[in-house]
């Protein structure tokens, strides 16, 4: 087992009241939880930055597939980074919209860059890269998408 060290945090009562909520609300069952749970996050942010680290992650979008061409650029730009792509899903969601979350893998700049490009295409109404660190596979979340 991980040797455990001990600190003390200075905080002001404003913000440790504020910080009670947050470890209450998230169902932490004592601050030292709480503290580890956000610092292990955090840590995971920083880490998934890094330009080279390999990430696995989703592209989700949603969008208007009236937008005249915009199904065939999707599509090429997708064919174009296909040594990244592990597979896509694709939803009607309605009469006018179409959701799509892309299962990705490969360097966190070309990830992000695969993302930029998808989400930066006229008629794509939300879109969203989540990476993950191969690290942190157990990491997820939960996107909800409002469509007006
Ligand atoms: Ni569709």
């Amino acid at each position: 087992m991980t040797e455990l060290a001990r600190i003390g945090v200075a905080l002001s009562t404003d913000l440790l009241e504020r910080f009670d909520e947050l470890t209450t609300k998230r169902g932490y069952t004592n601050c030292s939880e709480a503290f580890r749970g956000l610092i292990r996050a955090e840590l995971f942010r920083e880490s998934a930055k890094s330009p080279t680290a390999r990430v696995v992650g989703t592209i989700t979008m949603v969008y208007d597939h009236h937008v005249r061409l915009l199904n065939d650029k999707l599509i090429q730009t997708q064919l174009d980074f296909q040594h990244l792509i592990i597979t896509t899903l694709h939803v009607h969601l309605d009469h006018d919209h179409c959701l799509e979350v892309i299962v990705v893998r490969g360097k966190a700049a070309e990830i992000e860059g695969l993302a930029n490009s998808l989400i930066g295409t006229k008629g794509v109404k939300h879109g969203q890269l989540t990476p993950n660190t191969r690290k942190a596979m157990q990491y997820y979340q939960t996107q909800l998408w409002c469509l007006r």
